[in-house]
């Protein structure tokens, strides 16, 4: 048996790939801000979940201690970019380096470029950077917006649909290029096995690239909610988002709005590595959000 670290495995992609791994006879320790709130994952047969500051560089190296390999998965929407997308990565790369752990895997996001326009965008790329400062070899992964059960992206889109009459739409005309959750795992467990993947960078998309307005619609739709959409223009989907800021748990701020103004879309011709298929949003989606 393998012994896998997962720092932010704890979320959504992060349970889909602790489940994974657990089920191919790793041992996987999911470090955690949260241990009470995560029992879902204390089912898993060969998975510990540990209580741990991750940020601090002793813990790290703890928990680095006898690890084959290291999962990056630490990830926020809003809050400190700096201290989380930033930091983060160069501190973990720093202990996986320092404890000889043979590889390193990192999930930034697609679209990261120190040039991008949101605050998010900028530190993913800041992160990658200071990853392969210390860790020249690890493998980044750049997803394009992940689709799967318990999203927060379409299953956001059919909650709300199911309420609001007419649905004002920021940014209606952003493009993505949606991945299955379970494409994405696949993706990421399958560079374990290529020696290859050492130092390379894969973006992940699936196979179709959409407006934010098609897929809204498409939410509506399959989860039985149909509504007109009206695509706001730019000054009015900043204003939306300062509202939203307000809100405890608003679903969008003015970094998302900045962050779609540059598509989240694979270069032509490129979905997933490791001759992987990318699996079509329609063949999933109705799954999880239709009733
Ligand atoms: N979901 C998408 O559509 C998408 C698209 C592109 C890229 N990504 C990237 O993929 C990665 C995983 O995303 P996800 O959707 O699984 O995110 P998620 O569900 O929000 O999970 C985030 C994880 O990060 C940890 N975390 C959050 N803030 C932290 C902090 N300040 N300090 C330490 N740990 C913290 C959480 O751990 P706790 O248990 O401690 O809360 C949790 O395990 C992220 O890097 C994200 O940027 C996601």
């Amino acid at each position: 048996m393998k012994n896998i670290l997962l720092i932010g495995g704890t979320g959504f992609l992060g349970t889909a790939l602790a489940s994974r791994l657990a089920s191919a006879d790793f041992l996987v320790t999911l470090p955690t801000r949260r241990r009470e709130r995560i029992r879902h994952l204390s089912v898993l047969p060969s998975a510990q979940i540990v209580a741990a500051d991750v940020h601090d560089e002793a813990t790290l190296t703890r928990l680095m201690a006898g690890q084959d390999a290291v999962i990056s998965l630490v990830g926020i929407l809003k809050g400190n970019f700096q201290r989380t997308h930033a930091e983060l990565p160069g501190k973990i790369a720093r202990a996986a380096k320092a404890a000889k752990v043979p590889r390193l895997l990192h999930v930034s996001a697609l679209a990261a470029a120190a040039d991008a326009p949101s605050d998010y965008l900028r530190s993913k790329a800041a992160g990658e950077a200071a990853l392969k400062a210390a860790y020249p070899e690890a493998t980044i992964f750049q997803p394009s917006v992940i689709f799967g059960r318990g999203d927060s992206f379409l299953t956001l889109f059919a909650g709300l649909l199911k309420i609001a009459p007419v649905v004002p739409l920021a940014c209606a005309d952003a493009r993505f290029q949606p991945v299955w959750i379970e494409d994405v795992v696949a993706a990421v467990v399958a560079s374990l096995d290529h020696p290859e993947s050492r130092g390379q960078t894969y973006p992940l998309c699936g196979p179709r690239n959409y407006s934010l307005r098609e897929l809204v619609a498409y939410a509506g739709q399959v989860s039985g909610h149909p509504r007109p959409i009206i695509g706001l223009p730019l000054g009015l989907s900043y204003l939306q988002a300062r509202l939203m800021e307000f809100l405890p748990n608003g679903p969008m701020t003015r970094d998302n709005v900045r962050s779609m103004q540059v598509p989240s879309v694979c270069p032509a011709g490129c979905t997933l590595p490791f001759g992987l298929k990318a699996t079509p949003l329609e063949a999933i989606a109705p799954g999880y959000l239709s009733g």
